[in-house]
């Protein structure tokens, strides 16, 4: 991966336990940061730690159900309490949902969806913004999805969920960029993650061969890409970037 330097910067990562958030936190460690990390799986960020040798000395691991304000909350501030700062927020956590026509889906499974995937963001940016405006500056950036971009058969919650992501994103990248943070969006299509795991084994056809042919380049994204692009979005180098859906699909959106 290119090299950015994020010294003495304080990075938080929601969805650390997995996928592309722990590869993200080992990349932002790599870079020099000190890592605010949450998942609501905890055991699955500890992994994250042991995995990466990641040292508690500049990791802060907390457990979090982004759907949860009150998590959010002493989340945030645990962070900033034990670092005094804030630089840049990841908000990564999501969760997909079974494939099911819009007329099948039931209610349960897309308010859930929503909650985790759209209300999750704007819980933790209302939490993040308020010490990022006192430092004068800061950026965050809110995973989304192609499916955020088009539509998404068999994924309409999903879709919808991230579509909302991406207005957030503009509005806060509005509301903010006075203050000096910059928000933006980033929207892959399918990568090799976890997540993929239910989708491929759904018996619908969708396995990740298929998935693969579904992108121009004819492969599926890999997480370091994503990753790469998480340490490129979020660089103080990268100070004109503000607002934008920064989408990483293999072409699929190009068609
Ligand atoms: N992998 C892909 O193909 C792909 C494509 C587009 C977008 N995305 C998005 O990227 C983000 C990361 O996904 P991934 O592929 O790394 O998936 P993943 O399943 O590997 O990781 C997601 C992590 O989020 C955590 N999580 C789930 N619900 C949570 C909640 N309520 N609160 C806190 N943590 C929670 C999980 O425990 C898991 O550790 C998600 O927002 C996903 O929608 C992924």
């Amino acid at each position: 991966m290119t090299h950015h330097d994020y010294s003495g910067q304080v990075v938080l990562i929601t969805g650390a336990g997995s996928g592309f958030g722990r590869l993200a936190a080992a990349a932002f460690a790599d870079a020099g940061a000190e890592l605010i990390l949450s998942d609501q799986n905890p055991d699955a960020l500890q992994d994250t730690l042991s995995l990466h040798g990641l040292s508690e000395d500049h990791v802060l691991a907390q457990r979090c159900d982004v759907s949860s304000a009150s998590d959010v909350e002493a989340m945030v501030e645990a962070g900033i309490s034990r670092f005094g700062r804030l630089d840049v927020a990841i908000n990564n956590a999501g969760i997909g949902h079974e494939l099911k026509r819009l007329t099948d889906l039931d209610e349960a499974a897309f308010d859930r969806n929503i909650a985790v995937n759209l209300k999750g963001v704007f819980l933790c940016m209302r939490a993040e913004l308020p010490q990022m405006v006192a430092q004068g500056g800061g950026a965050i950036l809110n995973v989304s999805s192609v499916a955020g971009l088009l539509g998404a058969p068999m994924m309409a919650a999903y879709s919808a969920a991230k579509h909302g992501v991406i207005g957030l994103t503009k509005t806060a990248a509005l509301e903010y960029a006075k203050k000096g943070i910059r928000v933006n969006a980033l929207c892959p299509a399918f990568s090799r993650t976890p997540i993929l795991d239910p989708l491929a084994q759904s018996g619908r056809g969708n396995t990740l061969e298929n998935m693969a042919r579904a992108i121009p380049l004819g492969r599926l994204g890999e997480p370091a890409e994503i990753v790469q692009a998480m340490l490129w979005a979020c660089s103080r180098d990268n100070g004109f970037l503000t607002g934008q859906a920064i989408t990483l699909d293999g072409g699929m959106s190009a068609g």
